[in-house]
C-alpha cells in the first residue's frame, strides 16, 4: 500500500472514481483497495474547464474516510485558486490543477502546497512539456493527460507517449510522480510505463465487469494492468 508521504517509482496503479457507481463511492472505493488499488484518482469536473460535470468538494469529504491508501484529486476547474483549501479540507493527499486552467499556474502551484497538500500539474495533449519548464521544482507530479479531459472510456492518445519521454529527462532526480490518465490499460501500460511513467490512472480498465457484489474482478483487472506495466518499467 502506497504512504503519501513516502516516494518511489514502483508502478502504481490508481483506479478512476469516474468508472465507478456514484450511488456507492464508499464502498466501490473499499472494494477497489482491497482488489490491490494504489491510489485512488478522484475526477472532479465543472463543465466550464471540460465539457462535464462531476462533484465537488462536499463529495470528497464524504469519501475521504473511505480511503485508506491516497487521495489523488484531479481538478478539471477553472478558476482553480478560489476551491484549493476546500479540497485541501476535504483531505486531499494530492491536488492537481491544469496548466491550462488560468494565466497563474505558479500561484496555483504555490497555494496547493501552502494548503498543505502535494502538488500535482497536469498537461492536455496539446500543451508541450517545455511548458512546465519553470514550474519543476513547485510540483510534486506531473499528469500527462492521454485523452482529452472530460470523459472516462476514450482512446489513448499515442503521441504522449515521446511527451513522457521527454518529461522523464527533464526530471531527473527530482522525487516527482509521471502520471497517465486516459485509455490506461494492458495495452497501452507498457508503453508508458517503459516512457517513465510510475502512476497509472485507470478508469474503465479498472472497473469493468465488476461491482461492489462481485469485486473479484476489479482485482483481475488491476493486476493485468500492473503486471503489463511492470513488465516494461
Ligand atoms: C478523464 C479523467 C480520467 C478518466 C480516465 O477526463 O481525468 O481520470 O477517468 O478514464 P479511462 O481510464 O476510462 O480513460
Ligand atoms: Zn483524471
Amino acid at each position: 500500500m502506497s504512504n503519501p508521504t513516502s516516494f518511489d517509482r514502483s508502478i502504481k496503479i490508481a483506479p478512476s472514481i469516474l468508472a465507478a457507481d456514484f450511488a456507492n463511492f464508499g464502498q466501490e472505493i473499499e472494494a477497489v483497495e482491497a482488489q490491490g488499488a494504489d491510489w485512488i484518482h478522484v475526477d472532479v469536473m465543472d463543465g466550464h474547464f471540460v465539457p462535464n460535470i462531476t462533484f465537488g468538494p462536499a463529495t470528497c469529504k464524504a469519501i475521504r474516510p473511505h480511503i485508506k491508501t491516497v487521495m489523488d484529486v484531479h481538478l478539471m476547474i477553472a478558476p482553480v485558486d478560489p476551491f484549493i483549501d476546500a479540497f485541501a479540507d476535504a483531505g486531499a493527499d494530492y491536488i492537481t490543477a491544469h496548466l491550462e486552467a488560468g494565466p497563474h499556474i505558479h500561484r496555483t502551484l504555490q497555494a496547493i502546497r501552502g494548503a498543505g497538500a502535494k502538488a500535482g500539474l497536469a498537461l492536455n495533449p496539446g500543451t508541450p512539456v517545455e511548458d512546465m519548464a519553470y514550474l519543476l521544482d513547485m510540483v510534486d507530479l506531473v499528469c500527462i493527460m492521454t485523452v482529452n479531459p472530460g470523459f472516462g472510456g476514450q482512446k489513448f492518445i499515442h503521441s504522449q507517449v515521446e511527451k513522457i519521454r521527454t518529461l522523464r529527462a527533464m526530471i531527473g532526480d527530482r522525487p516527482i510522480h509521471i502520471e497517465i490518465d486516459g485509455g490506461v490499460d494492458p495495452t497501452t501500460a507498457p508503453l508508458v510505463a517503459a516512457a517513465g511513467a510510475d502512476v497509472l490512472v485507470a478508469g474503465s480498465a479498472a472497473f469493468k465487469g465488476g461491482s461492489v457484489q462481485n469485486p473479484a474482478p476489479y482485482g483481475t483487472n488491476i493486476a493485468a494492468i500492473r503486471k503489463a506495466a511492470e513488465g516494461a518499467a
